[in-house]
């Protein structure tokens, strides 16, 4: 299961270590009502567009299961341009668009064959530049998906690549000797590093009687940066992109670009006893601080933010920005992701550690909390709990019985705190992981190779659940992956009629991270925090009411007492903002009851 968590997993150990819901406030829309979309912003202030990604609110489209425009069963870019008056009322401000350029799909667009260009199943260049064109009207800006640690074995690249030793392209992927006798044996790779979709990461080439090295599938053989043709490959391509007015892009594996080269064995990682263990593809588990990390990733993300900075976003204007994958295991790891202010990096790496703790652990959600508010040096933080990459939050965080309750309590924690904030398409209506019951209904190759200890994530990638019909709305024939039979409760549709539903929770929480300054910059104090039941905070900034938050981590009622004398905010009395379940107004301040996961958000006055 969950390849880069796995992964995230195994850093850590290396480094050692239905409910209902009240409204309460006049600036947001009322239960069940549906607001006009907001117009753009398009005279916005040089501040505003400077700043425009800070406080924003992305959102993650797995374009192949959005939604599908012209009936083949497979979503596409006409499918989301449809959708964006969906996307503009529900808040997203910027779309991360999984890749869509063409492709093999051995990796679903991850294993790409032309950088320049749009794959037939999701459109053409013309239906981009009219998604943007649209997105930019709805005040939505798009961001790429951009790999760069590798590419299909079919762009023509890697084709010239393996035609021939002497081929000029030999040297943009990593071809090695393997461990024979002669130069041109066979014999063994060249060492024992595993591929993140399992065994080894060398796959041997018989017509150039080599080896060539892949972090992924095969199929996704890795570019050799060190090679500086590379790199200018990749300034045109981001450059093309950016021509055609993407406000940014998400850069996939980033962190392993580089290879150790003294290309020796990865060592294994021992359990607490000391001994060698299995992970799912029944490999055993290694550390891949050779492949992973190394510091010559930081000039090349340093070098990306020059390019970046040097074409003006004149199509949308306002910062273009970069959005790192990163999963790094400390707070430190994270921190140097930012750069300097002399050499910045990433705007946005993401902060994979408070979103994939997968527990609903009060005190470690609070110091995750906490490092991103006094660690990263006053970055701003990415936080994410979800992706195409992992089982949703009902199979990280959920107990079966609360689990839509609970992602009231997770979404708060995003939309409440200080940060940036990105979520998966489908988690607003509360979607859940549905992965295939048998193996030969698998479409992602991880979940036949670690079949049945990992599934593959094929669960976290059903169609989106717009309406009860047959394929939910997202096409008129049968979708590439089957539609969840809970479409018939969990969809759009329904959830729109319905004024208690997650989604109008989550159009509520994103309209007061927008409209209420305090979420915009104030400070977020934790309160309580010996508390291991309910997890508390403040947000508090010059001039405007001081805002308390509380949420239950427990399936019991809990009371709390949400004074924030310690954080310097001096009211005792209570205005209710927004809350959910439904209960009684609290007594005092002092004395909020919170039913099972239940969350409380009022104004200090
Ligand atoms: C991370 C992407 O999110 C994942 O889907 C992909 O398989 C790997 N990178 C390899 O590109």
């Amino acid at each position: 299961m969950i390849q880069m968590l796995q992964k995230f997993k195994t850093a850590l150990l290396a480094a050692g270590l239905s409910s209902v819901l009240a409204l309460g406030f006049a600036a947001l829309p009322g239960v069940g009502q549906s607001p006009e979309p907001k117009p753009a912003t398009m005279h916005a202030s040089s501040a505003s567009l400077e700043n425009w990604w800070k406080n924003a609110v992305y959102y993650e489209i797995y374009p192949r299961s959005f939604q599908d425009s012209n009936g083949d069963g497979i979503g596409d870019l006409n499918g989301i341009t449809q959708r964006l008056d969906y996307l503009q009322k529900l808040g997203v401000e910027a779309i991360w668009l999984s890749p869509i350029y063409p492709s093999p799909q051995v990796d679903f667009g991850y294993d790409i064959s032309d950088y320049e260009n749009i794959d037939p199943q999701y459109g053409t260049l013309a239906d981009f530049d009219k998604l943007v064109a649209e997105a930019k009207k709805h005040n939505i800006r798009i961001i790429m998906d951009m790999v760069m640690n590798h590419s299909s074995d079919k762009h023509k690249w890697f084709e010239e690549s393996r035609s021939s030793r002497n081929n000029p392209y030999r040297n943009w992927y990593v071809w090695k000797d393997g461990k024979g006798e002669t130069a041109t044996d066979k014999g063994q790779p060249p060492n024992n590093w595993q591929s993140d979709f399992g065994h080894s990461a060398w796959e041997w080439d018989e017509k150039t009687r080599q080896w060539y090295y892949h972090k992924f599938y095969k199929e996704q053989p890795d570019f050799n940066w060190n090679n500086p043709e590379v790199k200018k490959a990749f300034d045109d391509i981001l450059k093309f992109w950016m021509n055609k007015g993407v406000a940014g892009f998400r850069f996939d594996a980033i962190t392993t670009l580089f290879e150790d080269p003294n290309w020796i064995d990865d060592k294994e990682i021992l359990d607490k006893n000391g001994k060698t263990f299995l992970n799912a593809y029944g490999d055993v588990t290694l550390d891949d601080a050779r492949t992973n990390n190394l510091p010559e990733v930081h000039d090349v993300i340093r070098h990306i933010r020059e390019v970046m900075d040097s074409v003006p976003p004149t199509k949308f204007p306002g910062r273009r920005i970069m959005i790192g994958e990163t999963y790094v295991p400390t707070i430190k790891d994270l921190l140097n992701m930012y750069g300097t202010k002399a050499k910045p990096e990433f705007e946005l790496p993401m902060d994979t550690q408070l979103g994939f703790i997968n527990k609903m652990d009060v005190a470690t959600f609070r110091s995750k909390i906490n490092d991103a508010e006094t660690g990263l040096e006053g970055n701003v933080p990415l936080f994410v709990f979800d992706n195409h990459d992992n089982p949703r939050i009902d199979a990280r965080y959920g107990d079966g019985v609360h689990d839509d309750d609970i992602t009231r309590v997770i979404s708060t924690v995003l939309f409440a705190s200080k940060d940036a904030a990105l979520f998966y398409n489908g988690a607003e209506i509360g979607m859940k992981t549905t992965p295939p019951t048998r193996k030969e209904d698998v479409k992602d190759p991880v979940g036949i190779t670690g079949w049945p200890k990992d599934k593959g994530r094929d669960g976290e990638r059903t169609p989106m659940q717009w309406d009860d019909s047959e394929y939910a709305g997202f096409s008129t024939v049968k979708p590439w992956l089957p539609v969840p039979p809970n479409k018939s409760t969990i969809n759009v549709k329904s959830e729109q009629a319905d004024p208690n539903s997650l989604l109008h929770w989550y159009e509520r929480l994103i309209e007061l991270k927008k409209t209420n300054p305090v979420f915009d910059h104030g400070q977020n104090i934790m309160l309580n925090t010996d508390n291991t039941k309910v997890l508390s905070w403040v947000r508090k900034g010059p001039g405007k009411q001081a805002i308390v938050v509380a949420t239950n981590f427990t399936a019991e009622p809990q009371t709390i007492d949400l004074s924030a004398k310690s954080a310097g905010v001096s009211g005792t009395k209570l205005k209710t903002v927004l809350k959910s379940p439904i209960a009684s107004e609290p007594a005092s301040i002092d004395k909020v009851e919170l039913p099972a996961f239940g969350v409380y958000i009022g104004e200090v006055q």
